[in-house]
């Protein structure tokens, strides 16, 4: 058996913002930067360094994304990994990571999941100038433009830009000093060296990284995809990078008819009709999709996106978990191709209703073209006893 050794370095990986000026439709750590997201971009940099508990700190209800994507990157070191749940504000987010730190540990570092593409080295280098110095520590650029001071529209005085820099994340701190910091602070502040600063303490420079740059607007986001691009620097070794070809994969569920209520199979309600069970509306059909789908793009399976941990799903329709879908696909960088379902049940019958099924189907998957068949079991099995329903769906994704 291999014991894992207790690090006495955590970084914190914030993560938990929404991405308001990106506007992307969805939270920006789960942005695509390529096939991967900026938050496993950004856990790829973290893995590099050397051994550090890592935390990351998710918007709230994604918690389950997040252990997912960090586990993924994580891959023997996945026994160093937590996820919690963040705040309004990026100091309250900070603040829930650092609540997570285990004893152990003597240097925190903390981590903008936006600055996706920064490279293990710099980690490293914090944590040398941490463990040398017992001071904060911040990686930093020189300034290369002209920088002026402007009141209203009018230059009011040049600023010499030697004594100024750019300042980055990870910053590195030591972690009793920053959790008293953090009990302390009575304001926001615009990162954490400028908080511990604050509460007295002294903060150190190292060099920074271009690549270190913050992902805010669309436009730092297209900087990022060429830099991530095939035949781009390396910025991003280690992710495969071969060409992309359509991808397909397969799903199946089942349901006993154990339900209460209408029934609801492949997106519509069928009144009259006995019921499934199920946390959600026991739509087999749906669930049997969406299996396939995220078993095509490689995001794992249903339980990983919508188990029983995410009572928002309770009671939900189709249309919820294939929406959702479509956006998991999409920040991953597939679109749907289409989709092929077979039902295995004695009822409802299905040749009457196939058409609105397929349309209910197709409008949640954004228009995808979706089959829908249906076959009896020749009185075989619990379809054929009229037990349940079993559906079993093949899905194609393309590259988006
Ligand atoms: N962050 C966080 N919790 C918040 C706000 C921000 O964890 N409540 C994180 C972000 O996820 C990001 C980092 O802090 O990794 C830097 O914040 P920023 O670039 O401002 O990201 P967002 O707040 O997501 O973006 P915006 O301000 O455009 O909404
Ligand atoms: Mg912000």
């Amino acid at each position: 058996m291999s014991i894992t050794p207790v690090p006495r370095v955590a970084i914190i990986v914030v993560a938990a913002g929404s991405g308001a000026r990106l506007g992307a439709g969805s939270p920006k750590a789960f942005v695509g930067i390529d096939e991967h997201t900026v938050l496993r971009h950004a856990l790829r940099g973290v893995f590099q360094a050397a051994p550090a508990q890592v935390v990351v700190v998710a918007p709230e209800g994604r918690e389950g994304e997040a252990e997912t994507e960090a586990v993924e990157a994580a891959g023997s070191r996945r026994d160093l990994v937590s996820v919690v749940a963040g705040g309004a504000t990026r100091q309250a987010s900070v603040a829930a990571g650092l609540a997570a730190v285990w004893p152990d540990v003597e240097t925190v570092l903390v981590h903008d999941a936006a600055r996706a593409l920064a490279p293990g080295a710099v980690f490293d280098r914090v944590v040398a100038a941490v463990d040398e110095t017992g001071w904060g520590v911040v990686p930093v650029l020189p300034v290369v433009d002209t920088i002026k001071r402007v009141d209203g529209s009018r230059v009011a005085a040049g600023v010499d830009r030697d004594t100024l820099a750019a300042a980055q994340t990870p910053q590195g701190f030591p972690r009793a000093a920053l959790v008293a910091a953090y009990a302390a602070a009575r304001a926001e502040h615009t990162d954490d060296a400028a908080l511990f600063a604050a509460a007295g303490h002294p903060v150190d420079v190292v060099d920074g990284d271009s690549r270190a740059f913050k992902i805010t607007t669309p436009a730092d986001l297209e900087r990022a995809r060429g830099l991530v691009a095939p035949n781009a620097a390396p910025a991003s070794a280690g992710i495969d990078r071969r060409p992309r070809a359509p991808r397909v994969g397969v799903g199946t569920d089942v349901h006993a008819f154990a339900g209460e209520g209408v029934l609801w199979l492949a997106g519509l309600p069928w009144p009259g009709e006995p019921a499934l069970a199920g946390h959600s509306d026991g739509d087999a059909v749906a669930h049997a999709i969406v299996d396939a789908l995220l078993s095509a793009a490689g995001l794992g399976d249903i339980g990983t996106h919508f188990g029983t941990d995410h009572p928002e799903y309770a009671g939900a329709h189709a249309d919820v978990f294939l929406v959702r879908t479509r956006e998991l696909l999409g920040a991953a960088g597939w679109a749907v191709g289409n989709v092929s379902v077979q039902v295995q049940a004695n009822r409802p019958r299905f040749s009457a209703r196939r058409a609105d099924a397929e349309a209910a189907l197709s409008a949640a998957l954004g228009g995808a073209p979706v089959s829908v068949s249906a076959t009896t079991t020749d009185g075989l099995g619990f379809t054929g006893a009229g037990d349940g329903v079993a559906a079993f769906a093949v899905a194609l994704v393309l590259p988006a």
